[in-house]
């Protein structure tokens, strides 16, 4: 990281500076051949209702080679399509009708693990103790009189040890399933292979990379306790924030994103990487940011802020703060694939919907990158009574939590469930849909102006035209380009600022428990969450609901 580096050049490299992302779990988003799963053809036939939704690119979630124990997180082969996902050929097929309607893709790297089922694990077991197959996984020795101890007390993030013992008696680690084997990162050979699977996946001309757990390659010389186990009740994971892992966020990770970004940087129209990085502190993540690495960090803290001004402002301010400093902005995100939907998150039925749609609204005012998760601008909730025998996560049986609930195939329309998953509207689904999303279909709410996806599709109409970067197309005079306004307590106001003789955006959110006047100064209003109450001349914001004015220019 180079502290306080200088703006870059806005040209249509930086692309990611302020794009909206889209992220397609393919499985769950389009099935085209009627088998329940979602495919790389499906995602094709549903590029249009994208374009049209306004995004500017797309992130696939794995669709490799892979047993599938956890979503594809587990790949057995980096250089192919998975046959229910598709083939190569669709995969291109699918790059270019993108690329066609002016869609970027960026497709998911999984470097910190392969699949158990993968060639080189394969071998790994077949190969001796000390052997150089071994050596590109962590096998070591166990502890105990007969080595019958794991070698150190690290846990899996889905519960339970992190190693699992082999039949000549070494252990392997893994930070996840034991169906996914952590690869040693420290060896050559591991660095040499993923390099050229970047440039495998630029060649074919992806936009660029999700890294999956992108703090996690390196692990602490010697791979030392952790000195805290679940046995003092609480999972050891939950010790990041207060602390370093020594399997998480090792300075000498970032050695492999300097390696990374030249070859990013030598292919042509700004490629670019996105870590999927915790750890401790936002400060920390902010190393993983800049010219020498990756390009952007995901910003959980926004998705973990609570429903409450403060804790909204907060998390904004250093977010704003961290990017003045690596001179790039931020990533915005409130849900994904691996958390519980954020309607749900913020109250479920008519409450979490509510704040739901304000959150939206907050999120793509707001100076950066905007990540969406596939059915958010469907408002859908997340579904909690799956039955527990079609649950898929694999950390479902080991933790009781899973994941399953916020990867169920997205309604498209029709009468029936999985309404139009499926290439002829019925068929199967991997996951049932409830019969609620009848109504939360893309077919049901197109054309209706209250819908959330109106919602949605008109906010990135608004992004477009009044969220440029002011200081011409360099962006320089102020990267940031966000003030806040007085408010009253509770309300989150801020102006975007606005290039020379351009209007400007406003945006208020109210997190308080009262409806709030609207000072007039504002501007007009151009979309609202919840329909403003008009007064006597006045305005009133109403409770859990923001809205954007657009003040005339400033000369
Ligand atoms: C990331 C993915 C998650 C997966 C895990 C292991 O956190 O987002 O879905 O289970 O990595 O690869
Ligand atoms: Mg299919």
């Amino acid at each position: 990281m180079t502290p306080s580096a200088p703006p870059h050049p806005r040209t249509d490299d930086d692309w990611w500076r302020s794009a909206v992302v889209y992220q397609v779990y393919v499985r769950s988003f389009a099935d085209s051949d009627g088998d329940g799963i979602g495919d790389l053809r499906g995602v094709r036939s549903r590029l249009p209702y994208l374009r049209d939704l306004g995004v500017d690119a797309l992130w696939l979630t794995p669709f490799y080679r892979s047993p599938m124990i956890d979503g594809g997180y587990d790949v057995a082969d980096y250089r192919d399509v998975d046959p229910m996902f598709g083939t190569l050929a669709d995969f291109d097929d699918m790059i270019g009708g993108a690329h066609a309607l002016g869609l970027r893709v960026i497709v998911d790297i999984v470097p910190n693990h392969s699949s158990s089922a993968h060639p080189w694990f394969t071998a790994a077991l077949a190969a001796a103790p000390g052997s150089a197959e071994r050596d590109r996984y962590l096998f070591r020795a166990g502890r105990g009189t007969e080595g019958e101890l794991p070698p150190n007390d690290w846990e899996s993030i889905f519960g339970g040890p992190a190693w699992t013992r082999v039949p000549d008696g070494q252990w392997y680690l893994h930070l996840f399933d034991p169906s996914q084997p952590d690869l040693n990162w420290r060896n050559p050979a591991v660095r040499a292979e993923f390099e050229e699977i970047l440039r495998f996946w630029l060649d074919r001309g992806v936009d660029g990379f999700r890294i999956d757990v992108a703090h996690g390659m390196i692990k602490a010389e010697g791979l030392p306790d952790v000195g805290r186990t679940s046995a003092d009740g609480r999972p050891q994971i939950e010790l990041l924030g207060r602390g370093r892992l020594p399997y998480f966020d090792q300075d000498e990770v970032h050695d492999i994103y300097r390696a990374w970004r030249p070859i990013l940087d030598s292919y042509p129209d700004g490629r670019m990487a996105v870590a999927e990085a915790w750890a401790e502190s936002p400060q920390r993540l902010a190393r993983y940011i800049g010219p020498d690495e990756l390009h952007q960090a995901f910003n959980f803290d926004f998705m973990d802020a609570t429903w409450s001004a403060d804790s909204f402002r907060k998390v904004i301010d250093t977010a704003l703060a961290e990017s003045t400093i690596v001179g790039a902005p931020t990533t915005w995100v409130l849900s994904n694939h691996d958390r519980q939907r954020h309607v749900t998150r913020y109250g479920d039925g008519p409450v979490g919907l509510r704040r739901a749609r304000a959150a939206a609204l907050l999120m793509l005012a707001l100076p950066g990158c905007v990540y969406l998760y596939q059915g958010e601008e469907l408002g859908l909730p997340e579904v909690l009574d799956l039955p527990d025998e079609l649950r898929q996560d694999p950390a479902f049986p080991r933790t009781g939590q899973s994941r399953d609930g916020c990867r169920v195939p997205l309604p498209w329309g029709g009468g029936l469930p999985p309404y139009g998953f499926g290439p002829d509207g019925g068929g199967p689904a991997w996951l049932p849909a409830p019969t609620t999303w009848r109504a939360l279909s893309v077919a049901a709410q197109t054309g209706d102006p209250e819908s959330t996806l109106e919602l949605y599709r008109a906010a990135l109409r608004l992004r477009r035209e009044h969220t440029a970067l002011p200081g011409g197309p360099d962006g320089a005079a102020d990267p940031v380009g966000l003030s806040w306004l007085e408010s009253e307590p509770g309300v989150l106001a801020f102006a975007r600022t606005a290039p020379a003789g351009a209007p400007g955006l406003v945006c208020l959110v109210n997190l308080s428990g009262a409806p709030v006047t609207v000072d007039g100064g504002h501007g007009e209003p151009v979309i609202a969450s919840q329909a403003l109450d008009e007064r006597d001349g006045g305005r009133m914001l109403p409770v859990d609901a923001a809205a954007w004015f657009v003040r005339p220019a400033t000369g």
